[in-house]
Order: structure tokens, then C-alpha cells, then sequence
């Protein structure tokens, strides 16, 4: 029955009815922060993400508990190696920066869930998330230190370990790594739809991975193609995965509703440092409103199939949320 029977506006009248015809929710509890955690001291804003920090470990025990009280559950840490080479050795190193880091989380936000990013481009000299051989990125060797990675991040005592390298076959290696030395309720998160994208940017900057030849579009995706992440994301699944990934988010969400319809695992979505760089920019500007664009944001990426979305707005929008 259509109008004048029928008229949409009638359910968009108060804020009451609109909050119960509402389809799509945000809470704190879809929302994960990413950190990023150096060796040393106190902390620095980072120039490309204002309002996110390069924090020492006590800095980041500190913010994540306070994320943590305000209903955030999980983080991903990322790390800012002492020193980098070509074998990418403190990826894997049990003193490492990162594993320092999870067991401190883990003895002082004991609930809170503990995520760790695995890949090497952060450790390599080079900047490429794999080990070099003959001008390429090798596979399979590579499948090795990741393992070796994510087994160092397990013994530190993360809850999670998320492959963002896009080596192939790295799913079930890590699997088999985890499995053979007993930490077998380790899951795995992979980043399995990640494109080659510009919206890596800032990230690149803040993390010093930008790779010193070439670029990442020999292992990651080509930004046109969403039946490819699909394949990608079934294969992680048979792989083991217990959770597979689109990023970045916002302008990926056809590939978001893809993976949410052809699969049945958890679904995140990483909203990445570009897409907070273009929200905060123009926020600074008084071009947008900062946190009604962040909330819509993030209510679009739910809509379009995430169970949950990695965000460096996750401890602002926890507050506005509450
Ligand atoms: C590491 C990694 C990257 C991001 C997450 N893990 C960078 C890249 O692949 O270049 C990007 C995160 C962001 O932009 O917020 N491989």
C-alpha cells in the first residue's frame, strides 16, 4: 500500500521510535583499539594520527585499562622494534617489544582481550612484510618467522594473534605452530580481505614500515577486486582462522556484506589510520562534526556485515557511547 496509506515518516517522528525501529546498533563492545607501544619511556603524539601516541609499556597499561573501564574489550598492539634487519628478528624475540608489552597487559588488565598484529614489515629493514630473497618477497620462508612470530606472542600471552602480512598458506602454519607447542586455544584473526591501499598512509608513518623499494601490491589485494576476497576469506577459514577481516573499512563495505553473507565466522572490520586521519582532519577544519561522523562511520561498517570494527576512535566513541 503505498502513499498516502503508507508514509515512512511516520516511524522517523521522536527519538523514542526511532531508537526502536533502529536496525543497526554500536556499543563499546564491537569496538577494539589499536596501540602502538615503543621501548622506553612516557609518550609522544604521533604527528601523522593527532590523538594517537607512541607509548612505552606502563603508558600503555595505563590507557588500555582506562579504555578497558570504559567498555572496550579488546586491543591490538602493534610494535616499534629497538633496531631492524633483514631477518626481521625482533618479531619473534620473546624480549621484544611487543611480547613485553602483552604480558604486561595481561598482568594488569587481566580481563581485558589481548590482540597482537603478526607481521614483519615494522622489524625488516627493508620495510616489506616478508623476508627478501632474489628481489621478492618469499613465501614460504616467510611462513616460518610468522609462525615463529605468532608462537612468541601466544607464549606472552595473547588471546589472539592477527596474520596482517598476506603471505599465503600463513593461516595454517601458524594453526600447526600454535597447535605443536600446546597453545592450541590461541585464536587467530585473519586480515584476510587487505588491500593495497593509500588509506595505509598515516599508519606507515607512525609504525616506520613504508617499505625503502617497490610496494606491497605483489602480496596484498588489488582495491578491485571483492569475488578475489571472498576466495581469500574461505580459504583462511579452511585454513583455521576463527575470525577473518576486511580492510580498510569504509570504502570496502560491498566486500564487508560479501564475507558477511558467503561466511559464517566473526567479522571485523579494520577502519584504518587513513579513514581516521580524513574524519579528524576535516573535523580540525570545522569542515564535519567529529563525532557524529565518527558514529555514522562506524554505524555503516556494522550495517554493512561487521560483528566488530578495529578503530582508533574505540576509546572517544566508547565515551560518547555510554
Ligand atoms: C602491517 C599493518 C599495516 C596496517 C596494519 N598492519 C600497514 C600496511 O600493511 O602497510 C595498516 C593499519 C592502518 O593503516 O591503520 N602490515
Amino acid at each position: 500500500m503505498a502513499f498516502p496509506v503508507t508514509r515512512m515518516r511516520r516511524l522517523r517522528r521522536t527519538s523514542g521510535v526511532r531508537d526502536l525501529v533502529r536496525e543497526t546498533r554500536v556499543a563499546p563492545a564491537d569496538l577494539i583499539q589499536p596501540y602502538f607501544v615503543r621501548h622506553g619511556s612516557g609518550q609522544e603524539e604521533i604527528p601523522s594520527m593527532p590523538g594517537q601516541y607512541h607509548l612505552s609499556v606502563d603508558a600503555l597499561v595505563e590507557r588500555a585499562a582506562e579504555a578497558h573501564a570504559a567498555g572496550i574489550p579488546a586491543v591490538i598492539v602493534f610494535g616499534l622494534p629497538a633496531r631492524k634487519d633483514e631477518a626481521a628478528s625482533e618479531a619473534f624475540d620473546d624480549e621484544g617489544i611487543v611480547q613485553m608489552a602483552v604480558r604486561a597487559l595481561r598482568a594488569h588488565v587481566p580481563e581485558l582481550v589481548v590482540m597482537t598484529d603478526v607481521c614483519l614489515c615494522q622489524y625488516t629493514s627493508h620495510g616489506h612484510c616478508g623476508i627478501i630473497q632474489d628481489g621478492d618477497v618469499a613465501n614460504d620462508v616467510t611462513l616460518e618467522v610468522l609462525a615463529d612470530t605468532a608462537l612468541s606472542h601466544a607464549r606472552a600471552g595473547a588471546d589472539m594473534v592477527a596474520p596482517s602480512d598476506m603471505m599465503d598458506g600463513r593461516v595454517a602454519a601458524i594453526r600447526a605452530a600454535l597447535d605443536g607447542e600446546g597453545y592450541e586455544h590461541t585464536s587467530i584473526l585473519a586480515y584476510s580481505a587487505k588491500f593495497a591501499s593509500a588509506f595505509y598512509g598515516p599508519f606507515r608513518d607512525a609504525a616506520h614500515s613504508t617499505p625503502s623499494m617497490g610496494d606491497r601490491r605483489g602480496y596484498q589485494m588489488d582495491p578491485a577486486n571483492g569475488r578475489e576476497a571472498v576466495r581469500e576469506a574461505l580459504l583462511d577459514i579452511e585454513e583455521g582462522a576463527d575470525m577473518v577481516m576486511v580492510k580498510p573499512a569504509l570504502p570496502y563495505l560491498d566486500v564487508l556484506r560479501s564475507l558477511r553473507d558467503e561466511t559464517r565466522v566473526p567479522l571485523a572490520a579494520y577502519q584504518v589510520s587513513g579513514e581516521y586521519a580524513m574524519i579528524s582532519a576535516a573535523a580540525a577544519q570545522g569542515l564535519m562534526d567529529e563525532r557524529a561522523a565518527v558514529l555514522e562511520a562506524l554505524t555503516a561498517i556494522r550495517r554493512a556485515g561487521a560483528d566488530m570494527v578495529i578503530t582508533y576512535h574505540a576509546a572517544r566513541a566508547a565515551r560518547w557511547l555510554s
